[in-house]
């Protein structure tokens, strides 16, 4: 039967070019240098026969050696000398980079870019020789990745947001012929995709399939909902069969869904043939997905010679002027857009970290996320699909180059199966866009979105203009016009406009927000990068410290802004907002030394900052409330009169505030917010909720002193990363807000992985031992085997 193994172990890796091995060759397999085993390595550079024996000798004065090297023009006899490293996948090798102060790497996270080699060797079992179909599958590689197997060139893939496979059944080596050789060059010089932090290396994980001879081809097989009626679900289902063996094969495929069986009659392959067999069925009183319910169906694909399984759900989408209905009903969408990196790792997430990501998201009342701007990985895919989180996957550019397309494909296909995936976005923010150019492109992915995927709801995320033209034939490609940011200034009144000219036209929001602060942080401070999360009077589009009002103040909207839009605009179907946590690069509203963006609702290692209570207070019926600032006066802005501002987030009817325990009014909360200007009194801060006069809920904070001592508090678990936030306290147990000590962790039982405290600024050298508090807080990330979990940190003096 099939197997799939990770080979993610035991990678070597050198940063840096080494002789390039040639990409094409005058003997077969002749490549040999690093794309061949090396002295210690089983087997032999190369194979031949009698005959080329005889060959390589009488070329080279009897040394068949000489003779390759003659002919191959490469060396066997390279050594992995100490540049090279050990390494285990995921891995992207900028993170442990020096910053580099230079306005071309600024959004890309100052980091250079440059190319890196990843060689791994492996062996496998002669008898998988003519039985099995063996697989080399990458998740993904950032960025241009050229492949060599056993001194061939395999190929190249160019995206950093594709998954490649390779057949090498017949290049691979087995049993006693020794040593299979992987040698990767990756390459990030080639030219950005995005203008936020990418990473560079094989950041996801890398597979070996073994297939049976005849097989289903599970990516492609898909199963999908049709329609919902009288409490039965009409599906359809599409089975890929291949069949790469010699003989006529007849089998008798079979779906299983719970005790149903859906037979696809006595199926004949001839040798070589693939088969798609289309079926349609029906599934009564379905439990349906939906991210308040979750559930998922187990599919079984089963036959004489295979048994895979996949997961769906039963969901339908729709769109109208109105907006989005799931499931026959409106719906509101309450998104976040996201890149795909995190503290301490980079881009290098296994399923734990964005298991964990989405988790703290979805705590918030997120119902919906936007792989902006890139396809979605699998690892995402899988956790929407069990969080419950509504996807709109994204093609990166509005490009039909044959390339892109065949990306493209390759990833509808691959994901169409997934119960999250309601949307396709064809690209965002690109300036061809409302074009006969943009036109002609978009019909084309579309279509190849389409031929594919028949559930999803086809949009683009466009660039408004305050006029609110549009070009009509551009958005016929669409289900759903899709606009970044129409509650914003800097817009105008361009969404609206759009809506008073074609008022059928279904319109949604596609980007919102860009609110930049700083966790932790109740005053600006541009010298340190740091923005209040009162709201910052740093301006993304002019420099300097601004005045209210002004262009661009606090990001492109202020959170209420978002919120009042989506009230008085619910055609626009919800919000994806603009980022759901800091993201490296892109550092706006600051340039060097900031290395991070601040758009996040939580910070870059997925610490929420104050608004994060706000949204969820919105979102949420469980009772919230959240008091602001701390309440050291070292970190906040108090005014000549010794007055501060506090604020309360909550969704519960009234709040009253006491400092020491004094009464400073209880007020009703609006728009889930009450503020209050107190004078600054060392001591106990606290706001208490009532509803319906009865005390509810309370929360306080203590003003603390100097740090004495760190705890470390476990915030997930995964399969084998645990997550641990560290926060300072003083001699009493109180946490200290502004804490910036630097600490030594050492932990036991576990291998850490990432250090990362948040900053935007921190450009202290990549360390897996030491790192710095930031406004009293860090996160540990550690790789484990064991629920015994023991951290350690020490205050440097
Ligand atoms: C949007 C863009 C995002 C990000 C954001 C920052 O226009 O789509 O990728 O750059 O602005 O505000």
């Amino acid at each position: 039967m099939r197997e799939k193994k990770k080979i993610n172990q035991q990678w070597q890796f050198h940063y840096g070019e080494v002789a390039a091995p040639k990409k094409t060759a005058k003997k077969a397999h002749a490549l040999g240098g690093l794309t061949a085993p090396l002295a210690e390595e089983a087997g032999e550079p190369i194979a031949y026969g009698a005959g080329g024996a005889h060959f390589l000798k009488l070329i080279a004065q009897g040394d068949a050696i000489q003779g390759l090297k003659n002919l191959a023009g490469t060396d066997f006899d390279s050594v992995l000398d100490q540049t090279w490293r050990s390494v285990t996948l995921p891995h992207d090798w900028k993170i442990s980079q020096s910053y580099k102060n230079d306005p071309e790497l600024l959004m890309s996270g100052s980091k250079e870019d440059g190319v890196g080699y990843y060689r791994k060797t492996f062996l496998l079992d002669d008898q998988l020789i003519d039985q099995r179909r063996v697989i080399l599958h990458f998740e993904g590689v950032m960025c241009f990745a050229d492949v060599w197997l056993n001194g061939a060139y395999l190929g190249r893939n160019n995206s950093g947001y594709t998954s490649f496979s390779f057949d090498i059944s017949e290049m691979a080596k087995y049993g006693n012929e020794g040593t299979n050789v992987l040698l990767i060059r990756v390459d990030t010089t080639t030219g950005a995709e995005g203008w936020w932090y990418e990473g560079a290396g094989i950041y996801r994980d890398v597979w070996l399939e073994f297939l049976p001879l005849t097989s289903f081809d599970q990516e492609s097989t898909y199963i999908y909902t049709k329609e919902i009626q009288d409490n039965r679900a009409m599906m359809g289902a599409e089975v890929c069969l291949e069949n790469h063996s010699l003989e006529t094969v007849e089998v008798s495929p079979v779906i299983r869904i719970n005790e149903q069986v859906i037979q696809l009659g006595r199926q004949i392959l001839a040798p070589f043939e693939n088969k798609v067999i289309k079926e349609t069925f029906v599934l009564s009183e379905p439990i349906l997905w939906s991210p308040e319910s979750p559930h998922l169906y187990e599919a079984g694909f089963q036959m004489e010679t295979d048994r895979c399984r996949k997961t769906f759900g039963i969901r339908t989408f729709a769109y109208d002027a109105e907006g989005f209905s799931l499931n026959g009903k409106p719906y509101g969408l309450r998104g976040v857009c996201e890149h795909q990196d995190f503290a301490g790792v980079g881009v290098a997430l296994n399923q734990d970290l964005v298991n964990y990501k989405v988790k703290t998201m979805k705590e918030m009342g997120v119902n919906a996320w936007r792989s902006a701007h890139h396809f979605a990985s699998e690892e995402l895919l899988d956790a929407c699909d069990r969080f419950g989180v509504i996807l709109m996957n994204e093609n990166r550019l509005l490009e039909s180059t044959p390339w892109r397309i065949a990306d493209l494909e390759k990833m509808v296909r691959k994901s169409r199966m997934h119960a999250s995936i309601a949307f396709w976005s064809v690209a965002n923010e690109e300036v061809i866009g409302n074009t006969t150019l943009g036109s002609r492109i978009a019909k084309r992915l579309v279509r190849c979105i389409k031929q594919s995927n028949y559930e999803c709801l086809v949009v683009s995320a466009e660039l408004l203009n305050p006029e609110g033209v549009v070009d009509e034939d551009y958005l016929e490609n669409y289900d759903v016009l899709g606009v970044n940011y129409p509650e914003a200034d800097v817009m105008g009144p361009g969404a609206i406009k759009i809506k008073e000219q074609c008022s059928k036209l279904p319109i949604m929001s596609t980007e919102s927000a860009s609110y930049f602060s700083t966790r932790g942080i109740y005053k600006d401070n541009g010298e340190k990068c740091q923005c209040s999360n009162f709201g910052s009077m740093f301006s993304m589009v002019l420099p300097g410290k601004r005045q209210p009002g002004d262009p661009g103040v606090g990001g492109t909207a202020r959170p209420e802004k978002v919120i009042r839009y989506l009230a008085n605009h619910r055609y626009m179907g919800g919000v994806f907002l603009w980022t759901a946590f800091d993201y490296y690069g892109e550092p706006s509203p600051f340039g060097w030394p900031a290395i991070s963006s601040q758009f996040g609702i939580a910070d870059l290692c997925g610490f929420p900052k104050d608004y994060y209570y706000y949204y969820q207070a919105h979102w949420q019926k469980e009772p919230v409330l959240h008091l602001m600032p701390h309440w050291n006066e070292e970190g906040l802005e108090v005014d000549t009169g010794g007055m501060v501002s506090v604020r309360v987030f909550s969704n519960l009817t009234e709040i009253e505030l006491f400092v020491n325990e004094k009464s400073y009014g209880t007020k009703v909360v609006a728009d889930c917010m009450a503020d209050w200007k107190v004078p600054y009194q060392a001591g106990t801060i606290t706001a208490t909720a009532y509803e319906n006069n009865q005390k509810l809920v309370e929360t306080c904070h203590e003003t603390s002193s100097m740090i004495q001592s760190v705890r470390s508090e476990s915030i997930f678990e995964g399969e084998e990363y645990h997550l641990y936030k560290l926060e300072a306290i003083d001699s009493q147990q109180r946490f200290v807000p502004t804490a910036d000590a630097r600490l030594s962790v050492y932990v036991e039982n576990g291998e850490v992985i990432g250090l990362a405290n948040g900053d935007p600024i921190n450009q202290d050298a990549h360390s897996l031992e030491t790192l710095r508090l930031f406004q009293g807080k860090a996160l540990v990330i550690v790789r484990t085997e064991d629920k015994d979990v023991q951290i350690k940190a020490t205050i440097h003096n």
